[in-house]
Parts: C-alpha cells; structure tokens; sequence
C-alpha cells in the first residue's frame, strides 16, 4: 500500500515536471499554455482601438449627456461669453485654502502645463516664445498682475485665444492650485510688457467668439 502511494506522488511530481517543461516556449512574446488565459487578460477593448459593436467605430466614448461622473468636477456654471467673463471675475473665487502644500501641487502642475508658454516667472518668456514658436503671452506680473482670480479660472478652463483650454487635462481642484502659484508671480513685479504682443487688452474684445472656436474640447469641462 505505502509503495503505490509513493508510486503516485512519484508520478504526479514526474508529471508537474514535465508540463512545467512543454507549457514553455521558444517565443518569448507568446505566454506559452496558460490555464484559463481569459481570467490574466480580458478580451476587452483597447482605448483608441477601433470597435466594431458602434455604429462610429470608436471605443473611447462620451459620458451620457446630463450626467456626471462619480468623482468628477460639476459642469461650470458659466457660459462662454464675456458677460460671463466679466461677472466670473468679480464672483467667482477659490474653493480651495491658501497653503504651502497646495502651492506647492500648483507650482509643479505650472511647471508641466504651463511654463513652456509663459516662462518659470510668468513674464511670457517660456522656451515656445524664445523658440519663436509662439508669440508671448501677457505677463502675470505686468499686464495680468491685476487678473482676478476668477477670470484666470475662466480663461484656464475654456482657454482664451491662442492658449487652449486646460480643463480636460486639470480637474477644478488643480486649477485652482496652479492659480495659487500664478498669483505669487503676479506679486513679481516687473515684466516685459514691450515683448508681450498677445496684450490683454486688444484680446478681451475678442475672446468669446475666438474661444469658442480655438477651443475644441469646451464641451468637456
Ligand atoms: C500654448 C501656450 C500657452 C499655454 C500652454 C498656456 N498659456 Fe496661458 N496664455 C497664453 C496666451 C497667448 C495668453 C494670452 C491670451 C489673450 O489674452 O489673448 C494666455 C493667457 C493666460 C492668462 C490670462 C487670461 C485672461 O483672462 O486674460 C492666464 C491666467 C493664463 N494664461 C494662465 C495659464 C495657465 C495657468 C496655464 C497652464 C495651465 C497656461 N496659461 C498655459 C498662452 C498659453
């Protein structure tokens, strides 16, 4: 009795060596024999792949119209207009508090989302304008140094002329953290105001329209 015990735990380690040898293979792109592949990878859809089950082919779809996402930002409650504009600027203020750490988290976002246009100072002197690959935005702390907060949220978030919008890259939250930063460069001083072409004030009279139409994801704030 015990010598057939050990016959079939002999065999069963014989066996487990053996399949743990053939399961293998050459291809080092092909995982080899897998037990139940669809529970290590699930036959769903990539992102950007094309998907036969929709009419349009994509993948990647829309949230239903009206609805908000668990954990995402409210629609903005202004329209795109420069009466909306102008009442965001005197209304419309920073949910967020005043703090080292939210400062900070805006600093590094500045510094990803928006340096490279309006320069480590804000004066409008990032590495695109010396590039000549843009001309230079207004300074924060010359042009825009008296720039509301609220009209810096508006203008982040359906974007204003040549800059785009901001809001389908940053949630509400770091808008707002990327505003605290701004406005310690507003208190710089100084500025290039003779390099500074794109100047608010000829821009303002034509925001709306323009925004509207350099701003090709308004309908994802
Ligand atoms: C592609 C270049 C570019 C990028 C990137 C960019 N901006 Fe701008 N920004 C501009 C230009 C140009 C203007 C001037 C728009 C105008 O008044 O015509 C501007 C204007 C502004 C204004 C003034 C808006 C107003 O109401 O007058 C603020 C505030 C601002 N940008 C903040 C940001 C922040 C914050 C980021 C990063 C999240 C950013 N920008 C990214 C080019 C850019």
């Amino acid at each position: 009795m015990k010598s057939l015990q050990s016959k079939i735990v002999l065999l069963m380690i014989g066996a487990g060596i053996i399949l743990s040898v053939i399961s293998c293979t050459q291809d080092p792109k092909k995982p080899g024999y897998e037990y139940m592949p669809d529970m290590y990878r699930s036959p769903s859809y990539e992102t950007n792949s094309p998907n036969p089950l929709f009419a349009d082919s994509m993948t990647s779809r829309k949230p239903v119209a009206g609805t908000v996402s668990r954990g995402h930002d409210f629609p903005f409650a202004y329209q795109n207009t420069i009466d909306a504009y102008e009442v965001a600027g005197k209304e419309l203020h920073s949910p967020i508090e005043k703090s080292a750490a939210n400062l900070g988290e805006g600093k590094r976002l500045f510094e990803i989302y928006c340096i490279h246009c309006h320069g480590s100072e804000g004066k409008g002197d990032g590495t695109m304008v010396q590039n000549g690959k843009f001309p230079p935005p207004p300074s924060y702390s010359n042009q825009l140094k008296d720039l509301p907060e609220g009209k810096m949220f508006f203008s982040i978030t359906y974007g204003k002329n040549l800059m785009g919008s901001h809001a389908s890259q940053l949630s509400a939250t770091e808008r707002w953290d990327i505003i605290q930063y701004v406005q310690t460069l507003q208190k710089l001083g100084g500025g290039s105001s003779d390099k500074a072409t794109a100047s608010v004030d000829s821009s303002k009279k034509a925001a709306p329209a323009d925004t509207t139409k350099a701003n090709k994801n308004s309908d994802k704030k």
